[in-house]
C-alpha cells in the first residue's frame, strides 16, 4: 500500500526514482511523484524539485524531465487513504519553504490536531492528506540536522509510517523511519537506496537491511546509521536477496499474472524442495523451530490471514482435520483481532501472508502474542515483517509475485500448509505406508499442474464466451469450498464481475433465487463421495435453466453431458485437487478480464500489500 523509493549516490536520480518507483506500482498506483534537488550537484542543491502526477508511474515519467539533474531524491507511488487522488494529494509533500519533503506509507491518526497547531504557527498546508503535516513537522523542528528534526516530529505522531524526508541544505542526505510500514534499506557501492520493498533496489545491490518499527536511518552515499527514535545506535544486520531481476520482469508474458499462473509448477516445486522426507515420511520443516515434543502437544490450529491467505488457510484447516486429525480453524484477521480473542493452550497459530506485510494479519499476530500465543508465518516474502516477528515459520518461495491477484503465492501456501499437515499426521495417526502415499502424490503435484495449465486456450474460449455476463456462482464442497471462494475473488478482482463463492450444499438454501439463464454457475466437481450430491446440485441448476460451466476429472462423461461446458482436470487423489483446479480458475478469471479490457495486473481500487487497516 503507497511505494517509497529514495537514492542517493553518483547517478541521475530521477531516473533511478521513476524506475524504482515502476517497480512498486503494484503497491499503489492513484498518483505519483518525486523530489530531488533543483541544481545539478548535491553541492548546489539548495531548493526542491517536486513533481507529482495523478495516474500511473507512466504519468509521472512523462512529466518528469529526461536531463533532470540532481543526485539524491525521494519517490512515491500512492494509494489514496486520505483525500482524494489529486495532484495535490500525491507526494512527496513539502514544507511551507520548500526545502523539505517527504513521502509516507502509513496513516497518521492524529494529523487534524497536529494541523490545526502547525496552522496555527503558520505551516501553509497544500494538501488533503494526513502525510503533510509531517513535511511541516519537521520544518517546526528543524535547525540544521533533519535526522535530529525528524525524530522530534515522529514524537508528534500517532498511526504507522514508513517515512523517507530530503532536506534541500542537507545534499545527498536521506533520512527514513518506520513504524508499521516496512522499510529496507540497500546498500551499494558508493551509493544508498531506501525502499518500501527489495523489487525496486534489486537493480542496484542485492546487500539490504531491514529497519524495524521504531527505527531511523540516515544515509549519504557512503555511509548509514541506523538508530532508534532516542538516538541509541542500533547495529545493522545486512542480509543478501536471493531473488534474481529476471524474476521481477514479465519474460515474455504480456502481464505478470499470466507469468505467475504459468509459473506454478516451478513455484510449488520450489515450496516442496528439500522439504519432503521420504525416509521417515514425513516433511523437513526446519523453520518451525519447535521439538517434536512441541509439535505433538498442538492440539489445534488456528491460521489468521486475509483475502487469498485466508482461502489458502480454510484448506489447510480442512486438511488438518482431516488427515492430522487435529481440529482447524482459518480466521479472518481483520476479525479477530478486535474480538478479544481466547488464545487456548496447545493451540498452533499461524499467520499466512504472502507479502508478510498485511496489516489485519500482522495486528491479530501480534494480538496473540501478547496474549502468550505462539504464531507461526507462512510467508512469501523473505524478511518481511510477519516472518521476522513470527514464532517460526515456512517461507513458501514463491519468488516475487508483482500482480495485484495472487495466484502463484496461493498454491505455495497449500504446498505449505500440505507439508505442515503431513508432519503433523505423522506424529499422531498416519502410517509410514499412508504418509508414503502423501508424499507421492505431493510429488506428483508440479507435474499434474503443469497438465492442467495445458488447458489454457480451451479456457479462454469458454471465456470469450462468458465474460459479458454480469454475475456468477462458483460451487464446491468439502477442500474445493475454499476454491470457490478464490476462484469468485479472482474473477471479481481483476474482471470486476460479481462473483459468489457458495458451499455447492447451500444454494438451495438461498442463493438458488438467483439462477437464471443470465447466472453460470462455476462448479468444482469432486471426484470422491461427494461427486454425486455436487452433481444433484448441478441437476438443480439444470433445471432452472442456469448455465453451467464445470471442472471435473478428465473422463467424467456424466458431468460432462450435465455442464454446458466441462474442463476436464488431471486425475489426483481428490486431497490433492485444489491443486489442479486452481490455475484453470485463475485462467477463466484471467481471460474474463482480457476479454474485457481490464488492467489485469493492476485492477481498480487495490494495491498488493495492504498495509493500513
Ligand atoms: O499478502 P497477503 O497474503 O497477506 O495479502 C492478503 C490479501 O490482501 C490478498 O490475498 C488479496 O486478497 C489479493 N489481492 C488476492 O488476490
Amino acid at each position: 500500500m503507497c511505494g517509497i523509493v529514495g537514492y542517493t549516490g553518483p547517478r541521475q536520480a530521477s531516473r533511478i526514482l521513476v524506475e524504482g518507483l515502476k517497480r512498486l506500482e503494484y503497491r499503489g498506483y492513484d498518483s505519483a511523484g518525486i523530489a530531488v534537488p533543483k541544481d545539478a550537484t548535491q553541492d548546489e542543491g539548495k531548493t526542491l524539485v517536486v513533481i507529482k502526477k495523478k495516474g500511473k508511474i507512466a504519468e509521472l515519467r512523462k512529466a518528469v524531465p529526461k536531463d533532470l539533474p540532481g543526485n539524491f531524491g525521494i519517490g512515491h507511488t500512492r494509494w489514496a487513504t486520505h483525500g482524494g487522488v489529486t495532484d495535490a494529494n500525491a507526494h512527496p509533500h513539502v514544507d511551507s519553504s520548500g526545502k523539505i519533503a517527504i513521502v509516507h506509507n502509513g496513516i497518521i491518526e492524529n494529523y487534524i490536531p497536529l494541523k490545526e497547531m502547525l496552522e496555527k504557527e503558520g505551516a501553509i498546508f497544500r494538501s488533503e492528506t494526513d502525510s503533510e503535516v509531517i513535511a511541516h513537522l519537521v520544518a517546526y523542528h528543524y535547525d540544521g540536522d533533519l535526522e535530529t528534526a525528524l525524530k522530534a516530529a515522529l514524537r508528534h505522531l500517532k498511526g504507522t509510517y514508513g517515512i523517507a524526508a530530503v532536506h534541500a541544505d542537507e545534499p545527498g542526505r536521506i533520512v527514513g523511519a518506520r513504524n508499521g510500514s516496512p522499510l529496507v534499506l540497500g546498500v551499494g557501492d558508493g551509493e544508498m537506496l531506501l525502499a518500501s520493498d527489495v523489487t525496486a533496489l534489486l537493480t542496484y545491490t542485492t546487500s539490504v537491511v531491514y529497519l524495524n518499527d521504531g527505527e531511523v536511518v540516515s544515509m549519504t552515499p557512503t555511509e548509514f546509521r541506523i538508530s532508534d527514535r532516542d538516538d541509541r545506535a542500533v547495529d545493522p544486520e545486512i542480509d543478501l536477496v536471493t531473488w534474481k531481476l529476471d524474476a521481477i520482469e514479465k519474460g515474455g508474458f504480456s502481464t505478470y499474472m499470466e507469468k505467475e499462473i504459468f509459473e506454478q509448477p516451478e513455484s510449488i516445486e520450489r515450496a516442496l524442495t528439500g522439504r519432503m522426507d521420504f525416509e521417515y515420511c514425513s516433511a523437513k520443516l526446519g523453520g518451525l523451530d519447535m521439538s517434536k515434543k512441541e509439535l505433538h502437544a498442538i492440539e489445534r490450529i488456528r491460521v489468521i490471514a486475509a483475502g487469498t491467505s485466508w482461502h489458502a488457510g480454510l484448506v489447510g484447516c480442512q486438511l488438518m482435520e482431516s488427515v492430522a486429525r487435529l481440529p482447524g480453524q482459518a480466521e479472518l484477521a481483520s476479525e479477530l483481532r478486535y474480538r478479544n480473542p481466547v488464545v487456548e493452550p496447545n493451540s498452533l497459530y499461524i499467520a499466512a501472508s504472502q507479502s508478510g506485510e498485511t496489516a489485519d494479519t500482522l495486528y491479530a499476530m501480534r494480538e496473540i502474542q501478547r496474549r502468550g500465543g505462539s504464531v507461526l508465518g507462512i510467508c512469501n516474502v523473505v524478511g518481511s515483517t510477519i516472518a521476522r516477528e513470527s514464532d517460526g515459520g515456512i517461507y513458501v518461495h514463491s519468488g516475487p509475485e508483482i500482480a495485484v491477484a495472487s495466484t502463484k503465492a496461493f498454491t505455495s501456501q497449500l504446498a505449505a500448509f500440505y507439508l505442515l499437515t503431513l508432519s503433523l499426521a505423522r506424529l499422531h495417526d498416519m502410517s509410514h505406508h499412508e504418509g508414503e502415499r502423501f508424499l507421492t502424490d505431493l510429488k506428483a503435484i508440479p507435474a499434474a499442474v503443469r497438465r492442467s495449465l495445458l488447458l489454457r486456450d480451451s479456457i479462454q474460449e469458454i471465456a470469450k464466451r462468458y465474460a459479458r455476463f454480469g454475475d456468477f456462482l462458483f460451487l464446491g464442497r468439502g477442500l474445493l469450498y475454499p476454491i470457490a471462494l478464490e476462484g469468485a475473488l479472482k474473477l471479481k478482482e481483476i474482471s470486476y464481475i460479481h462473483a459468489e463463492g457458495y458451499a455447492s450444499g447451500e444454494i438451495k438454501h438461498g442463493p438458488i433465487a438467483l439462477i437464471s439463464p443470465d447466472t453460470p454457475s462455476v462448479f468444482l466437481v469432486p471426484n470422491d463421495h461427494l461427486r454425486e450430491k455436487t452433481i444433484s446440485n448441478m441437476k438443480e441448476i439444470k433445471a432452472r435453466g442456469g448455465p453451467i460451466i464445470a471442472l471435473a476429472e478428465e473422463g467424467d462423461e456424466l458431468v460432462a453431458s450435465i455442464a454446458d461446458d466441462y474442463i476436464p482436470l488431471p486425475k489426483v487423489d481428490t486431497r490433492f485437487q485444489p491443486f489442479v483446479m486452481m490455475p484453470p480458475l485463475q485462467l477463466f478469471a484471467y481471460f474474463c478480464a482480457l476479454e474485457l479490457g481490464r488492467d489485469i495486473d493492476q485492477p481498480r481500487n487495490l494495491a498488493k500489500s495492504v498495509t493500513v487497516e
